[in-house]
């Protein structure tokens, strides 16, 4: 029996898929990443993806061949801030699949560090005023603490 057996098979991350692509549609930074704007095709990619990673049918490398997800993310600028945003609509979508404690924790261990991996682009300095100074602070500390 496969982790996608499991967790109830097709139903489960069709649920999981639909609910995060809802999310997906009410976010103003990922929605205008997606290049059609029609999602249910980019939902059907990703619902073959993990139900194939997870053990279930294998129709994804059949259609789309080697996931290579990272390149495939490269025409796209996944910032913290869309990594961020991409795992809050995943949790939500996992919290209303209500799998059991277990599962939950196995695939959501898996869903972070994929949406950590997927990260392509730092955040601009302009848009965040704030990182320099951080960056400025936090030497400045070092500094100081070598000083001492
Ligand atoms: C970290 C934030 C992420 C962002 C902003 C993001 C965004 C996108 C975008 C804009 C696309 C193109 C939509 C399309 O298929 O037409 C895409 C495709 C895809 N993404 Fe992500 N993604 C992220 C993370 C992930 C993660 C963690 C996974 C897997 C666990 C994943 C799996 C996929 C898959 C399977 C596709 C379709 C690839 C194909 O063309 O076959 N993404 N993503």
């Amino acid at each position: 029996m496969t982790f996608y057996d499991e967790v109830g098979g097709h139903t489960t991350f069709d649920t999981i898929v639909r609910v995060f692509y809802r999310e997906v549609a009410a976010d103003p930074v990922l929605k205008p990443m997606y290049p059609e704007e029609n999602l249910g095709p980019a939902a059907d990619r990703l619902s073959m993806f993990l139900e194939q990673y997870w053990g279930g049918p294998t129709t994804y490398g059949e259609q789309r061949g080697h996931p290579r997800l990272r390149m495939r993310h490269m025409p796209f600028a996944v910032d913290p801030d869309a990594r961020d945003r991409w795992l809050r609509c995943m949790r939500t979508a996992l919290d209303e699949a209500e799998l059991s404690p277990l599962h939950d924790a196995t695939l959501w261990d898996y869903l972070e560090r994929a949406a950590y991996a997927m990260v392509n682009t730092l955040p601009s300095p302009a848009a965040s005023p704030g990182a320099r100074q951080t960056l400025a602070t936090r030497s400045n500390s070092q500094d100081s603490t070598e000083n001492t």
